[in-house]
């Protein structure tokens, strides 16, 4: 079996690569990656694989280089005649920012791009799979407080929070236009987050919410609603073995569910032995993120009830320099907490049914301890610059 696979680079694609490469029913796998020349392409690939110190061997792992921006991508991937042989793709290539700057480029790879792919997929001879990489998060943010099922997406009327999620609904729309659909196989992820392993973790992405939440201590969020998140690890693990399961259905979800999904709370409670130096954690109402707001731009009216919880207040001048950088915290902190809010689960039921190999994952709250050390070295506020 030959792959052709995105992403490869990124967090969860990394961790796709590495686990990929050590199956042995897998003969090559092009990486599809954005460098300059081969010989950057592989340097790239054997970073991946020497994070945690894996054996990269050049003669399976076969870079092509390119970029999801490339106006001839359908043809120049056409005319490269070793990849006639692949047959199955995985796209796990995306740009994944929350932030509204990046809206136009978000939509350019994630709707245009896989759009690009396609048109080369639709006519690879012995294509078996297209494993799209989602988001279970797609559903969008009308749905408060409850298990969402995988049927309930894609719904072209749900709202989103982030350009990022419609763009990935849009992904998945396009699927069906382009191949017939026992070609498609569709794993969105619910929030992945670290790795439960004493490992490096491949991206500080999610855990710079966490060490973000760790550091301000007085959040304004809904501490006990309902957070799905999973390791890395286990995300790859289980689009694996479904990759190779028989399976009843063409999308799954790779979540905690309902059983294994965690809570702010629940994370706080993890966090607070590792950090007994710090004030406890103070949970407040969402209504108060305005008030912190105003008060990071100096601006907040002295009868405002923040003033209350003066000693966080003084902990902020303190520990973080003051207002200006609780301002840069809180932007890039405010989709997160938003998602936080909405409580949502993915169901799990369908993948721990079809596929035998997968089981529950492990809680946020256990699995974290494994990051702890990683987590005190996050520098929150080049995080928030650079997230
Ligand atoms: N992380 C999560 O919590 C999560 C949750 C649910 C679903 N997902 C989905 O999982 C997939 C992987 O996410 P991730 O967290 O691994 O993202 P990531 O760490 O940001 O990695 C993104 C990957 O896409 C590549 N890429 C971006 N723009 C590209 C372009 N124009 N041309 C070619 N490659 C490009 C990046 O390459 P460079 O290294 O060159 O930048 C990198 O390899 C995505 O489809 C995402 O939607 C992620």
């Amino acid at each position: 079996m030959n792959i052709f696979l995105t992403g490869a680079t990124g967090f969860l694609g990394g961790e796709l690569l590495v686990d990929l490469s050590k199956r042995k029913e897998i003969d090559k796998i092009y990486c599809f990656i954005r460098a300059d020349s081969q010989e950057e392409a592989i340097k790239r690939l054997g970073r991946v694989f020497s994070l945690h110190g894996d054996a990269f061997d050049p003669n399976r792992i076969i870079p092509v280089c390119g970029n999801l921006f490339d106006v001839n991508l359908s043809q120049s991937l056409g005319d490269n005649k070793d990849l006639q042989q692949v047959d199955v793709i995985i796209h796990s290539a995306a740009n994944t920012s929350f932030s509204r700057i990046y809206d136009e480029l978000v939509e350019q790879v994630n709707i245009a791009g896989l759009e690009k792919l396609l048109k080369w997929a639709a006519n690879l001879p012995h294509l078996q799979t297209f494993l799209y990489i989602g988001t279970a998060t797609i559903c969008g943010k009308d749905i408060h407080n409850r298990v969402v099922t995988e049927d309930e997406s894609p719904n072209q009327a749900a709202r989103h929070l982030v350009r990022y999620t419609y763009t990935k609904m849009q992904g998945e729309l396009l699927l069906d236009a382009y191949l017939p659909r026992e070609k498609i196989l569709i794993a969105r992820p619910s929030i992945i987050m670290g790795d439960s392993r004493e490992v490096t973790p491949r991206s500080p992405v999610i855990l710079w919410t966490v060490a973000t939440i760790n550091r301000l201590r007085f959040i304004p969020v809904s501490e006990h609603a309902m957070l799905d998140m999973i390791p890395v690890d286990y995300a790859s693990q289980s689009i694996i073995a479904l990759l190779f399961a028989k399976r009843q259905h063409h999308v799954y979800h790779i979540s905690s569910g309902y059983e294994a999904s965690t809570s702010v709370y629940k994370l706080s409670r993890s966090l607070e032995p590792y950090f007994s130096e710090l004030p406890p954690f103070r949970f407040v109402h969402k209504s108060m993120l305005a008030q912190v707001k105003l008060w990071a731009r100096n601006k907040c009216k002295p009868g405002s009830e923040l003033f209350q919880y003066q000693p966080y207040l003084d902990y902020w001048n303190q520990a973080l320099d003051g207002p200006g950088s609780l301002r840069i915290l809180l932007a890039g902190l405010g989709p997160y907490l938003e998602f936080i809010e909405l409580g949502q689960a993915f169901d799990n039921g369908r993948l721990l049914r079809d596929v035998a190999e997968v089981k529950q994952s492990v809680p946020a709250d256990q699995y974290i301890k494994s990051c702890m050390r990683f987590i005190e070295k996050i520098n929150i506020l080049e995080g928030a610059i650079d997230p």
